[in-house]
């Protein structure tokens, strides 16, 4: 698999119309599993090319070519709902010497938590699966941006190699801060960053980084809950604040997180307060995923509501009513 030609982000959040959706069926071509973590890679080229970072897919149980057995308790909630999951990355893909430029894969990067998960986690090469994408709208670049900083909470992750190589590509200055209560959280292996991440006195907050950024040319630091050698020791909102108070110029930053909703809460109320724009990728549990079903409500100011599938699932972080948000138990 190859990297492709990457498109350009919108620059404000009137200019993501809804993309028109695609329903059909992916074929697996690649699966890693990685301690709690999956990643999958799915053949479906109406879906990887018109996909924008930040924008999500539905991938469904019915009609699975699979031999697998459940009990019969999560049948109902396994078959009937989809489960929602970021676009990781667009991909092409090369077949024998013939290599096509134009999107032909995509992958989404998972937690196995629940049913759905360890289902999908199971499957093998070549199952086909059904999709529904792409969903939601995605990030966007305001005009003046100069550095971006991905901010993000463990599995949160997953929306941010996409975006990462787009803004790469628009050549805006991309950083990665990413946390996790411990080593073995972490959804990918760390490696010895070569170009870390550093502070005033020239040193790193981290002596570890993500090779799958790092290789795309976005620096990155890792934060950890529980203090380990050559890690950022605390949370990843301490690691964003740490970076924050080195940098003597912040006209230009723009901050996109995405993680745990306390995490978001935290990162809100920083970025506001250091007046940084910032967007997030929330979530909600999601019934359709396409704005039929109103089961998917984000609390915005001003006692009014949005929809995290249709509206979002990236907010303007101001926009976000965080003390109703957060006392959900979703
Ligand atoms: C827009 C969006 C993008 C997401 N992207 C990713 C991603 O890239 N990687 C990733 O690991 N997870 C992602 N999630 C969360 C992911 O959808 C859930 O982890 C997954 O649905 C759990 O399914 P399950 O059957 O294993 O868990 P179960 O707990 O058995 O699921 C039961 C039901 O609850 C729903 N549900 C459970 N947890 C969540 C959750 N956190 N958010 C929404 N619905 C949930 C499931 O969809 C299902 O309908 C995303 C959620 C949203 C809304
Ligand atoms: S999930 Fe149905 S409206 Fe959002």
């Amino acid at each position: 698999m190859s990297k492709l030609p990457i498109q350009t982000l919108p620059n404000s959040p009137e200019e993501r119309g809804l993309s028109k959706v695609h329903f059909g069926i992916a074929k697996i071509v690649a699966k890693e599993r990685y301690r709690e973590f999956c990643r999958l890679t799915l053949h479906l080229p109406q879906i990887a090319q018109w996909t924008q970072p930040g924008q999500f897919v539905n991938i469904y149980f019915d009609g699975l070519d699979s031999n697998l057995r459940f009990e019969r308790s999560s049948l109902p909630m396994l078959s009937i709902l989809p489960r929602p999951f970021s676009v990781a990355k667009i991909l092409s893909l090369r077949k024998g010497e013939i290599k096509s430029e134009a999107p032909q894969a995509f992958s989404v990067l998972f937690n196995i938590r629940g049913v759905g998960t360890n289902w999908l986690a199971q499957l093998t090469a070549d199952v086909p699966i059904k999709v529904a994408g792409p969903l939601g709208k995605g990030f966007w670049l305001p005009e003046g941006t100069k550095t971006a900083v991905l901010v993000a909470g463990g599995i949160g992750v997953a929306a941010f190699p996409f975006l990462a190589e787009t803004l790469k590509a628009q050549d805006i200055d991309t950083i990665l801060l990413l946390g996790a209560q411990t080593k073995e959280k972490l959804p990918f292996d760390p490696v010895r960053a070569e170009f870390p991440v550093i502070n005033k006195n020239g040193k790193p907050l981290s002596y570890w980084s993500v090779d799958e950024f790092e290789s795309a040319g976005v620096r990155s630091a890792i934060a950890l809950d529980k203090p380990e050698e050559g890690f950022f020791a605390g949370t990843v909102v301490q690691l964003f604040e740490t970076w924050l108070s080195n940098q003597k110029e912040r006209e230009g930053i723009v901050v996109y997180g995405c993680g745990p909703k306390p995490m978001l809460k935290a990162l809100s109320e920083i970025t506001l307060a250091n007046k940084l724009h910032c967007q997030l990728s929330l979530e909600e549990r999601m019934g359709c995923g396409i704005g039929i079903c109103f089961g998917c409500p984000i609390p915005i100011k001003g006692n009014s509501y949005k929809l995290c599938c249709l509206d979002g699932p990236v907010f303007d972080a101001i926009e976000v009513d965080w003390e109703q948000y957060i006392s959900r138990n979703s």
